[in-house]
């Protein structure tokens, strides 16, 4: 059978049905799968499908996977394991399960899957969740014509492609969900093309919303009470998205004018790259008091050789140049990044170079991994790979030296004051967890009034992974003093 003929042509008895149904979505990787999986969730509402808290309950579940490094991969495929066997234990009940598997893993590996685990009903990649209904009306084992005798083996459907169709114009309206953070997705996709990364095959080509679109999901979250709101794009800052009047604004631009909407209290935007940093993105930092002084900008490497190996496209000293531009722009900025180690050909000369770079820049947390080789990408296909244990102890090295810049920089926030955004309640009666400006999760006992509400902490404790603080109560008018 042809798995990929045109879906919208199936009939759709699925949606006729309307017996409430349960879904449950596991997410893998990154905060724009997050933000998929929420949008998948919205997509299936209309159909009746709600949310459910684990897979045995559930009709659909969804996999939404992540394929940057080969153990999100791995995971894939254990946890599709668990699920074969819940599936077969349904298989002879009238409530069949449905498997599918979304997001990168599914985009990179879709006919593996269907023929690895033929059990899995649905594949379907990043730029197609916005056709879910249609595959599932397909899918579903009471609309094929062995009905449910078949739940055990999948409808194997894989629907891969990069439609012409932006899968944005046909995703329904967001709501805020009485949260107090969310997510915007802005940007999809990247056209970089650095050596070691699966993402501008999984993604595809750049592709930036436009910017009324952008500004009217902003509007809607706001609305909702959401305070504060985190750009997504795998190149945020290579944003370029069109405007109704003409023209296309840059991130920067873009920043400004969701400052201008009411109850935007916040503003972040993640994941950059050093070279798309411009001089209106650095005015936003230096002149929008909602854009957080918390910034994300991966360096991968401090050796020069490394970063043109890795098709980076700029060297340490830009780097370094560009980071003293934003701290002179925002001198409180805290930094965060990525870093790979054992990348093929890294030496021991390279890897000290970037130590040296951690040391120079003192970053506020970072994230680091031994190279992966990725199926198809550059490096992968390198002759000069690096030994396991030789990344190991590189990796070991370099957090080491990033734990330590972690704690000392949570440490360096005792005594002050800072506003913290409360987000939900405490594991301990009486607690709250909230973020601060600098991202650092940060507990401290309140009222669950207070959770949406940004208030004043002074921080008490500095841990390697969050802060403590009590609550600094306003002084009442008539306590103040005036000079
Ligand atoms: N191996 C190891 N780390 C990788 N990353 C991306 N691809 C690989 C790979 N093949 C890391 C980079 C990137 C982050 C999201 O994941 O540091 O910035
Ligand atoms: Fe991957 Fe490089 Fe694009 Fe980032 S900039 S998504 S690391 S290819």
């Amino acid at each position: 059978m042809d798995r990929r003929r045109g879906l919208a042509e199936l009939p759709s008895p699925f949606l006729s049905e309307r017996v409430p149904k349960k879904l449950f979505i596991k997410t893998y990787g990154c905060q724009m799968n997050v933000y998929d999986s929420e949008r998948m969730a919205d997509v299936l509402a209309p159909l009746d499908y709600a949310l459910c808290a684990a897979p045995d309950e559930a009709d659909l579940v969804i996999l939404n996977t992540c394929h940057i490094r080969e153990k999100a991969t791995e995971k894939v495929f254990s946890e599709l394991g668990r699920l074969r066997d819940r599936k077969a234990a349904r298989a002879s009940t009238d409530a069949p399960m449905m498997i599918a598997v979304a997001g990168c893993v599914a985009q990179a590996e879709g006919d593996e899957i269907v023929a690895r685990a033929p059990y899995v009903d649905m594949v379907f990649g990043p730029q197609t969740y916005h056709r879910l209904p249609e595959l599932i009306a397909q899918a579903d084992p009471s609309s094929r014509p062995s009905g449910g005798r078949a739940a055990t083996k999948g409808a194997g459907l894989v629907d891969t492609d990069f439609p012409s169709d932006v899968k944005f114009d046909h995703l329904p309206a967001v709501h805020g969900g009485r949260r107090a953070m969310a997510f915007l997705s802005i940007q999809e996709g990247c056209d970089k093309f650095c050596s070691f990364c699966v993402v501008p095959y999984t993604r595809g080509a750049e592709y930036s919303r436009p910017v009324a679109q952008v500004l009217a999901e902003a509007r809607a979250l706001a609305r909702d009470g959401v305070r504060e709101i985190t750009l997504l794009g795998q190149n945020v800052n290579a944003y370029h998205g069109a405007c109704e009047t003409g023209g296309e604004w840059g991130l920067g631009r873009l920043l400004f004018a969701l400052a201008e909407i009411e109850g935007v209290a916040r503003l972040r935007y993640t994941t950059s790259h050093p070279r798309d940093v411009d001089d209106a993105l650095i005015a936003a930092h230096r002149e929008i008091p909602a854009v957080m002084p918390y910034l994300h900008l991966p360096v991968q490497s401090g050796s020069d050789r490394m970063l043109a190996a890795m098709n980076r496209k700029h060297t340490a000293a830009e780097y370094r140049a560009i980071v003293d531009r934003l701290r002179a722009a925002r001198p409180d900025l805290a930094l965060s990044s990525d870093f790979i180690v054992g990348h093929p050909a890294e030496s021991d000369q390279d890897f000290a170079e970037t130590l040296r770079l951690v040391r120079d820049i003192g970053y506020a947390q970072a994230y680091s991994f031994k190279y992966s080789p990725r199926p198809g990408t550059p490096a992968a296909g390198d002759e000069q790979q690096v030994a396991e244990t030789v990344k190991a102890e590189r990796l070991a090295g370099l957090q080491q030296v990033l734990n330590a810049q972690q704690l000392a920089f949570n440490k360096s926030k005792v005594g002050e004051v800072l506003p913290i955004l409360f987000e939900r309640a405490g594991t301990h009666p009486g607690q709250l967890v909230g973020r601060s400006p600098f991202m650092q999760a940060v507990h401290c006992d309140g009222p669950e009034t207070l959770i949406g509400q940004i208030a004043d902490v002074e921080i008490t404790r500095g841990q390697a992974n969050s802060l403590a603080g009590r609550l600094v109560t306003p002084a009442q008018p008539e306590e103040r003093i005036v000079a």
